[in-house]
């Protein structure tokens, strides 16, 4: 089989470096990769926008399975271009990728079909927002623009201040763009996030081992937020019983929400969520795998993932063994550019990684790389994902850390407490609500 990925960040290289494991897929190619995809698999240098040139590379090379990765060239329809020349794509189609790209979308699906989520207001320009926000009482809420930007699209308000604000710059300054015609307002949630994950062809859920993100710049959860600047799997936060309650009332339902709306979705099903004193709750849908989310869970998963990729394109998740995890636990810290996530300058030589790399259980996946004369050098904002592998929590931490610390560049920096949220949860869970 010869597969070709979409995108150029950590997840791909952690797909690219997964999928070529398969004694049953001879060639892998990345476009446009980075520095690490090239080591893993064959770069091509096609824009993950680049829909046409993509098909046409596909079709010349005769390539059987093409994954994608980010969420832009879903929403742009590469699932329907590539399925229209016949190649098989796995992924989901432009209309469900709404399901992402359309947080007003999304949230009419939630309602419908009855999945616990924050109470929302949807608004179709500034002048309705504003005056919601001003007519009410004072209390925290979330304000977001309806359409893809990068994860910036969210403010989190304290009060009336903060949310006329936050309207202001999305649907008056327009700083999202056209992400910002239609906003929606959302009651502010407490509780502590996690990431399920689920491989579904529409029929069949698959879910993942759960994991949990680190969208704050900074320890503690402080500063700014980013695309995640580390993550680890399992989660403790979300035990079996708290998995397979979020099954139950919230991927399955979502899943015949979304065939009962003629758009039947196929690719991978992400729900961000909150943990809450009433139960999870969806912030968001994902259509995608995440990132970083993916390095620590394809670490563990020890299937065959191209099987697993091809047989939901093929409808055929139903007749799958159940998947099979490593039972240890993997960390990933992301290693980033000074700056990040505001300006940063790359085309810094990363030193390190050979020795990094020669220690067990550990994969340096590369995100914002590039190979100049020979030699790694930085390109992006999130530039390595350091990930081990750890009997507990704390020894793959512990791992990734001693990795970390042999890869330097000037202006390098991570978070210290990537999976220190996690060992609060060795021990207590909330209960789950007894109704549906
Ligand atoms: P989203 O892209 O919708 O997941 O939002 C990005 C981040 O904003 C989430 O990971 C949360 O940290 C935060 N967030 C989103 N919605 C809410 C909410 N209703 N209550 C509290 N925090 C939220
Ligand atoms: N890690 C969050 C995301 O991929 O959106």
């Amino acid at each position: 089989m010869k597969i070709l990925v979409v995108g150029s960040g950590g997840r791909e290289h952690a797909l690219a470096w997964k999928l070529r494991q398969s004694p049953r897929v001879k060639q892998v190619f990345v476009a446009p990769g980075n520095a690490g995809t090239a080591s893993e698999a064959a770069n091509v240098s096609i824009s993950a926008s680049d829909i046409p040139r993509l098909v046409q590379f596909a079709r010349h090379e005769r390539i059987d399975l093409i994954v994608v990765g980010p969420e832009a060239p879903l929403a742009a329809g590469i699932v329907d271009a590539f399925q229209a020349e016949g190649l098989r794509i796995f992924g989901p189609t432009r209309a469900a990728a709404d399901l992402e790209a359309s947080k007003v979308f999304c949230k009419h699906l939630l309602r419908k079909a009855n999945v616990p989520t924050a109470e929302f207001w949807t608004f179709l320009g500034a002048e309705d927002a504003l005056k919601f926000v001003s007519g009410r009482e004072d209390m925290p809420v979330v304000v977001k623009a309806d359409g893809l930007a990068a994860g910036k699209g969210v403010i989190v308000c304290d009060n009336r201040e903060e949310a006329i604000a936050a309207i202001k710059r999305i649907a008056v300054e327009r700083q999202f763009g056209a992400a910002g015609d239609r906003l929606v307002i959302e009651e502010r949630l407490h509780g502590e996030e996690a990431s399920v994950l689920a491989i579904t062809d529409g029929r069949t859920i698959v879910t993942l081992s759960p994991a949990q993100d680190h969208k704050p710049a900074y320890d503690g959860d402080q500063g700014p937020n980013t695309g995640g600047m580390g993550a680890y799997s399992p989660a403790p936060l979300v035990d079996d019983a708290t998995l397979h309650w979020i099954e139950e009332h919230i991927l399955v339902p979502t899943v015949h929400a979304m065939n009962r709306e003629g758009r039947p979705f196929l690719g991978v099903l992400y729900a961000g969520l909150m943990m809450t004193h009433q139960g999870p709750k969806v912030l968001e849908f994902n259509v995608r795998f995440g990132d970083p989310e993916c390095q620590p869970l394809l670490m563990r998963l020890r299937t065959d993932l191209a099987e697993v990729l091809e047989a939901a394109t093929y409808n055929r998740l139903e007749s799958l063994e159940p998947l099979e995890w490593d039972p240890r636990a993997a960390v990933c810290v992301v290693m980033a550019s000074r700056g990040y996530p505001d300006e940063y300058q790359t085309g810094f030589p990363i030193r390190g990684l050979e020795q990094a790399e020669q220690l067990p259980d550990v994969k340096v996946f590369h995100a914002g790389t590039t190979l100049k004369d020979g030699q790694v050098v930085t390109a992006g904002g999130r530039v390595l994902g350091v990930t081990a592998l750890g009997d507990t929590i704390p020894q793959a931490k512990l791992h990734a850390y001693t990795a970390v610390r042999m890869i330097r560049w000037e202006g390098a920096w991570c978070r210290k407490d990537i999976s220190d949220k996690a060992l609060r949860h060795l021990v207590s869970q909330p209960p789950l609500p007894q109704t549906s």
